[in-house]
């Protein structure tokens, strides 16, 4: 009995010192909290609703259905060129000052915060970006894998590439010729990002998937569960914890898998063909693979590295310009005069020609125009940050070292301090002639991480608009929404669905 007292005794005492020391570690993190309110509340930003969770909850709110980019930017036009979010002990900041863009996104001083970018390594456990292109954040890592790809996204490479380019976006044209043939009405969100896939496999890999005819593989599905996965992933922390979402998360983490095997095989393919003294295309494969064997790295390490940016270069360059696209027939869909102005350009420069060459891009500025101003007001991938290591001061207002920047051309784009009337779709503003927005319009991002796929996604743009333009006329369907979808990437919310008619031939009853 004596025992039994002796032990209780000493579970509870126990218990009693475990709650103690919870209670002063929960303390201790309340008043590192307060510490860094003191430290950062002089930044200007919208009221906490919460001493701990900071502005977390109106966040998880506003994401609900909403493109919280519209909150950013109402924030914006409050609290001006910077503003503070807090999450817990965590500060963010939000910047529009066109100097402090320049300044922190043009140098190599500010890395990416690996906050953000870490979180993507695995999803749902799963190796998903990796250390790849895009979530690299240790810039010796980032530039070791850049400059052998550089060479492969330059101009003077895809110069060459112009005839994949043309070949792909030809049978666009051929499936929306029997669209028009058949009178059936396209989905032209989904017929752009299934061209974008094919282009972007074809071109970057040498492989044919020609998706355009058989549209029902199993590939195209599991990028788009991996896009979806991705947006829970990052936004909700707790999404993993509910028993409801566990088939989706299996639904994705298979996804990842069929990407990184597919990958795999690919690579080991082209592996073969060297070693068989092949041929190969100086292509966009054949560079990752040169991007092992730089580092110490293990062959296992070399190939998973290998992996990630193969994932990467299909989850950053194909639904991105897909979403552009759509957008783009969006507004001249119900802009008449722009379309015409846009055709007028189009049948000068290429008349009847099927082969688009790199010259007659050059001379399409206005196409080039009404794309910049697509991607003025819809800017695909709305976003980037970076980490700030050392005390700076924004717009006069002196910002401690230690916080994570937020720049979003989605808001830069919306304010009209930047651009007059900014919902107001004019391609006018990137007249050549005009001047050029000051670090305020980025939708490819800035500075040394600005997209390496640039160059790659206005090209690819730009042929299937011309040629889209060249043979065919477009209307909206009715009842079709002009709401923008956020889920991550930002794209229109219905699919851009159009009646599609040859060039010339009367609209259907
Ligand atoms: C309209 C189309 C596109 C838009 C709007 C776009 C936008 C962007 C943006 C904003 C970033 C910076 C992301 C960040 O900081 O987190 C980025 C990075 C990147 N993009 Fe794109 N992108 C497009 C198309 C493409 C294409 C077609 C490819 C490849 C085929 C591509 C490959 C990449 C890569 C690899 C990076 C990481 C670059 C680095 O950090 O070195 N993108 N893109």
């Amino acid at each position: 009995m004596a025992l039994f007292h002796l032990i209780t005794g000493w579970i509870g005492y126990v218990l009693m010192c475990l709650l103690g020391l919870i209670l002063i570690v929960f303390l201790c993190f309340c008043l590192y909290i307060k510490y860094i309110h003191l430290k950062y509340d002089h930044i200007p930003g919208p009221p906490r609703d919460s001493f701990i969770f900071g502005h977390s909850a109106i966040l998880g709110e506003i994401s609900n259905g909403r493109v919280i980019h519209d909150k950013f930017l109402e924030w914006s036009e409050t609290y001006g060129p910077v503003y503070r979010i807090n999450g817990m002990h965590i500060v963010m900041l939000f910047v529009t000052c066109p100097d402090t863009t320049k300044e922190v996104l043009m140098s190599p001083k500010y890395p990416k915060d690996s906050l953000v970018y870490k979180g993507l390594f695995n999803l749902f456990g799963q190796r998903f970006l990796g250390s790849g292109l895009i979530t690299a954040h240790n810039h010796d890592a980032w530039y070791k894998q850049r400059r052998i790809m550089d060479p492969a996204f330059s101009s003077l490479y895809l110069r060459g590439q112009m005839g994949a380019f043309n070949e792909r976006a030809e049978r666009l044209m051929d499936k929306l010729a029997d669209m028009a043939d058949t009178n059936t009405a396209a989905n032209m969100h989904q017929m752009f990002n299934l061209v974008t896939l094919d282009i972007i496999t074809k071109v970057a890999f040498g492989v044919d998937l020609d998706l355009l005819k058989e549209s029902d593989t199993l590939f195209p599905k599991a990028i788009e569960m991996c896009l979806k996965g991705m947006v829970h992933y990052v936004r909700d922390s707790t999404f993993q914890l509910y028993p409801k979402n566990k088939k989706f998360i299996n639904e994705v983490k298979e996804s990842v898998k069929l990407l990184r095997s597919t990958g795999r095989r690919w690579i080991n393919e082209r592996k073969m063909a060297i070693q068989n003294g092949e041929d190969v295309p100086k292509d966009i494969l054949t560079q990752i693979l040169k991007t092992a064997g730089k580092e110490e790295n293990t062959e296992n390490e070399d190939e998973e590295l290998m992996l990630d940016n193969f994932v990467t270069l299909f989850v950053a360059g194909q639904e991105t310009t897909a979403n552009q696209l759509a957008f783009a027939i969006m507004e001249l869909g119900r802009l008449p005069e722009i379309l015409a102005n846009v055709k007028q350009e189009v049948d000068d420069v290429i008349g009847m020609k099927q082969e688009i060459s790199f010259d007659d891009l050059g001379k399409m500025t206005y196409l080039s125009q009404v794309l910049k101003e697509t991607l003025r007001l819809y800017p695909t991938a709305p976003g980037t940050s970076r980490f700030i290591p050392n005390d700076i001061t924004i717009n006069g207002i002196p910002i401690p070292a230690g916080v994570t920047c937020f720049f979003n051309s989605y808001v830069c784009g919306r304010l009209d301090k930047f651009f007059e009337e900014p919902l107001k779709f004019d391609p006018e503003r990137f007249h050549p002639d005009t001047a050029k927005p000051y670090y305020c319009y980025y939708p490819f991002a800035l500075g040394p991480r600005s997209c390496l796929g640039q160059s790659f996604a206005q090209m690819e743009a730009k042929v299937v608009m011309a040629k889209l333009l060249q043979r065919f006329d477009f209307s909206l369907l009715p009842g079709q929404s002009f709401d923008i979808l956020d889920t991550g990437t930002l794209r229109p919310k219905s699919g851009v669905v159009c009646s599609i008619r040859h060039r010339g031939q009367t609209a259907a009853a």
